[in-house]
């Protein structure tokens, strides 16, 4: 396998894993295509119901294979996929959290418009996996930089950085912006896959994903010291990923890792606050949230 490690393999993601041992990579991510006939270059996104779930039970057959017992197992799909999966992951794995990720669609089109991602966590084991608590800032004005929430009345008690992450996560936004963006249909967020390694891994382990479109995953993993295996089938992806890979630099504050997005901290891991605190200016007022009034167009307010 040594001959695998941060390298962007062009080929099959199955026949990739098939090469793989048991028990030998500490984290896996898959961000498989969606079967909704998207437009990739050498992939045909619409497979029948059967075929699509069949494969699908296979690479993740693999996935759990060879994570290693401390490991954890990611996937991100539409929440119609993800119940079968989950039905199937359940069998060989251990549920651990349903992830929404609520990448902010334009509320457009219809009533219950589809408008979040979920990530499926599943660990090798029941016990003994790796998992550390992380934080995200809190939302502020951007101008005055007071904290936009109330916190049920808790805000006396929140942490100053930001408060531990809940499985719902909107702080994180797809990628719209072209200049932000490569030739790809839907390239996944940096930060998004940097709070997944963040929480499961350590530096130096290994990161795994079979469908590594332009190299999210692998990014991530290098900016956070990790290694990485990655694949695609596509090779006009295998060149992008390994281009972005070449300006990809180590984020580190005071020695610690950590996820910036933007010129922003956005995640860090909670045992790493007390190196980094003195990295950040802290405004004063903490404590004093605004209550945002919301003037209706009679003269009435609500709250
Ligand atoms: C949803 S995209 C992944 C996007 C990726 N997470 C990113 O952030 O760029 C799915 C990817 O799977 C690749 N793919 C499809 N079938 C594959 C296979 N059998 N083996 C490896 N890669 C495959 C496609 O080329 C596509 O890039």
């Amino acid at each position: 396998m040594k001959d695998l490690i941060n390298r962007v393999i062009l080929g099959d993601a199955l026949e990739v894993m098939r090469r793989i041992p048991d028990d030998s990579v500490d984290m896996t991510f898959a961000d498989p295509p969606f079967n909704l006939g998207k437009t990739y270059n050498v992939y045909r996104d619409s497979k029948d119901f059967k075929e699509y779930l069949e494969w699908s039970k296979a690479w993740l057959r693999e996935m759990v294979r060879i994570t290693k017992p401390t490991g954890s197992i990611f996937v991100h799909n539409i929440p119609k996929w993800l119940t079968y999966f989950a039905a199937y992951l359940n069998e060989m794995a251990y549920f651990r959290h349903w992830i929404v990720w609520d990448a902010m669609g334009s509320p457009l089109g219809k009533t219950l418009l589809p408008n979040h991602y979920g990530i499926l966590w599943y660990t090798k084991r029941p016990k003994g996996f790796k998992f550390y608590d992380i934080r995200s800032p809190h939302p502020r004005c951007r101008k005055c930089k007071v904290v936009l929430k109330d916190y049920g009345g808790k805000k006396n008690k929140m942490h100053p950085y930001g408060p531990l992450l809940s499985d719902v996560w909107t702080d994180i936004h797809r990628i719209r912006h072209k200049k932000r963006r490569d030739e790809h249909p839907c390239q996944l967020p940096i930060p998004l896959l940097e709070r997944l390694i963040l929480m499961t891994t350590d530096e130096g382990d290994t990161v795994f994903d079979p469908f590594v479109g332009t190299g999210t995953t692998a990014v991530a993993a290098k900016r956070l010291g990790r290694n990485f295996i990655v694949v695609d089938i596509d090779p006009e992806y295998v060149e992008i990923t390994e281009r972005n890979l070449k300006s990809a630099k180590p984020t580190k504050l005071n020695g610690c890792y950590v996820s910036v997005y933007l010129g922003r901290v956005i995640t860090i891991r909670d045992r790493d606050w007390e190196r980094i605190k003195d990295a950040f200016i802290i405004p004063q007022d903490i404590k004093e949230v605004e209550v945002r009034q919301i003037k209706l167009k009679r003269g009435k307010t609500l709250f």
